[in-house]
């Protein structure tokens, strides 16, 4: 018909007149890099729009430039209690203080990635697009909050965005973004990635805690040959590990469910046996609030419905915390549940990320890992960590592990050889050390370094400690500082350490040093946080005021970096 003719003819002539500025502002807050690549992807996108594209850390934009971003793109994570990432503290701290501009002329949206395990779930990502609304911005696009498989949800939003600035019909941009956002993820990734890891061969693994020690810590030597993957000091590798076997037996003996059951596994219908599924592609260990919801259709249990109620928060987060779910399973019954039902309660099970304990040029195509296996007894039944016991107990030379590079582009050596570092790592958290001296004693670099480092006890749990004495001794290593925890009487710690040496450690900061922290977040990071604090203050003069001043200082200018967890 005539219609239908002029209509065809008419499409190509009318294309969607693109609305509003042509300039884009792209912030990320970023802690282990993944916020920080998807919002370089959505760069990329969009400057294939044709937009000027603005990709900054939040730490490093200048915030007199926000009243005029014109577009505003957030992509930020949440750690801890609900807490921002470091290079996110300072403009989070900026929008929520009276400094903080009118942002009426702002266009935004904010893409959260989190963890439903935690109770303050997305929550940065939810300041940010309070705030920026309060403010006056106009959101384009809904926030999208993202669980630990943020893969889809994350596309999902980079696809709606990508829609709204071009303000095409909202049909024709869905139909091709799957494709767009796999291409741009092709051209910044390589062949191997989080979602296509490469099968590395186990060289070695190793005990580096000596006999009778309580710690069991792994050095796990991996393959990178005809991977093609590289890394650099203060990276990481993702593992996606096997669960449990005993584990996954007693969750399938527990609902009398038959292991060869077929199960979806994945988003194009692949189904494994229930058993396979259960080993290799969903979590078992970990109760989030969603699982607990879904969970309540399939229970007869009345108990289960009331603990998803809103007002029993504190019942709920005492109820998940150290429980499994085989712990689920034994006390909501009743059950209607089917094996093949596991596909829309469990999560997918995330890979975990371990900071990379070598230097690519110290150790051509390998990569060496530091892990210490962590168990331990909860409601009355022996607890594991996932990949920490299967790294400890299942693998073994020759063996094939699914691992990715990780980036972290927050966690870096000085650029300039010749800047001192002070380095503080305790326990595991030494092991990115151990990378950045082998990189510096490769380069041949003359820059000061200092180790901080702490463990139990001095003669079972001394990690690396024959790679610490080469270093001394062939200079790469400066000054070494040790506290073992359990030798003495009194617990000595690493902060302690750096205390006793806080005229020279202020020294060292005033000529320009890096400060790098790696390892538990929550008790030693903070402390020692707390201690350099302390030490600016007393040996730079200075009030807890202007020596916060000074440490925020250190973080904007990538001077003080964390790998913490
Ligand atoms: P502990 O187990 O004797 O308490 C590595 O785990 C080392 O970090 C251990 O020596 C451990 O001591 C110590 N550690 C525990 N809490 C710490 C904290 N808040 N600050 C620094 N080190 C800590």
């Amino acid at each position: 018909s005539v219609a239908a003719a002029s209509a065809i003819a008419e499409a190509p002539a009318a294309p969607a007149v693109p609305q509003g500025p042509r300039e884009a502002t792209i912030l990320f807050g970023s802690q282990t890099g993944n916020s920080q690549r998807l919002a370089g992807r959505l760069a990329e996108k969009l400057k294939g729009e044709g937009f000027e594209v603005t990709l900054s850390a939040m730490n490093k934009y200048k915030t007199n430039n926000l009243k005029k971003a014109g577009y505003l793109f957030i992509v930020a994570s949440t750690h801890g209690e609900g807490d921002p990432p470091d290079n996110a503290m300072s403009f989070h701290e900026f929008l929520h203080s009276k400094r903080a501009p009118k942002l009426d002329e702002v266009k935004f949206s904010v893409l959260a990635l989190g963890d439903t395990s935690y109770e303050f779930f997305c929550k940065t990502g939810q300041d940010f697009d309070a705030k920026l609304a309060e403010l006056g911005a106009q959101r384009i696009v809904d926030r999208v909050d993202c669980d630990v498989d943020f893969e889809d949800s994350a596309a999902g939003w980079l696809a709606a965005v990508t829609s709204a600035v071009t303000a095409a019909p909202a049909a024709a941009v869905q139909s091709t973004a799957g494709a767009a956002v796999s291409a741009s993820a092709a051209a910044t990734e390589s062949e191997y990635s989080r979602n296509n890891p490469f099968m590395a061969e186990v060289l070695d693994n190793l005990n580096l805690n000596g006999r009778g020690s309580d710690r069991e810590t792994r050095h796990v030597e991996l393959s990178l040959e005809g991977s093609g993957l590289t890394y650099a000091p203060g990276d990481a590798v993702g593992v996606y590990p096997t669960n449990d076997p005993a584990l996954v037996d007693a969750i399938i003996a527990e609902l009398k469910w038959n292991s060869e059951d077929a199960v979806v596994t994945g988003k194009a219908g692949e189904t494994s046996s229930l058993r396979t599924a259960l080993l290799h592609h969903f979590e078992i260990t970990v109760l989030t609030k969603p699982l607990l919801e879904k969970a309540v259709a399939f229970s007869g249990s009345s108990k289960l419905a009331d603990l998803v109620k809103p007002e029993n928060k504190e019942e709920l987060k005492a109820y998940t915390t150290g429980r499994d779910l085989l712990d689920l399973l034994r006390d909501h019954g009743p059950w209607t549940l089917a094996a093949a039902d596991v596909a829309t309660l469990l999560r997918k099970l995330p890979p975990r990320l371990y900071s990379i304990a070598s230097s690519i040029n110290s150790h051509p195509e390998e990569v060496h890992l530091t892990i210490r296996k962590v168990e331990y007894e909860a409601h009355g039944r022996e607890r594991k960590g996932v990949c920490s016991v299967f790294a400890s107990e299942r693998l073994e030379a020759g063996d094939k592990l699914p691992i990715f590079i990780q980036q972290n582009p927050n966690f870096k050596l000085p650029v300039n050889p010749d800047t001192p570092v002070i380095m503080v790592g305790p326990g595991t958290g030494v092991a990115p050390f151990r990378a950045f001296l082998e990189e510096r004693e490769e380069l041949g670099a003359g820059g000061q370094t200092w180790l901080f480092y702490g463990d139990r006890h001095f003669v079972t749990d001394f990690l690396y400690q024959t790679d610490w004495q080469r270093m001394l001794k062939d200079g790469v290593l400066t000054n070494l500082d040790v506290a073992f925890s359990r030798d003495s009487k009194e617990k000595v710690y690493v902060q302690q350490r750096m205390l006793e040496n806080g005229e020279e450690l202020y020294k060292w900061l005033q000529n320009g040093a890096h400060v790098y922290v790696c390892g538990d977040e929550k008790h030693m990071a903070h402390d020692v946080h707390a201690a350099l604090l302390s030490i600016i203050g007393q040996y730079g003069g200075k009030s807890p005021e202007a020596a916060a001043a000074y440490v925020s200082e250190l973080q904007d200018q990538g001077r003080y970096q964390r790998d913490v967890y």
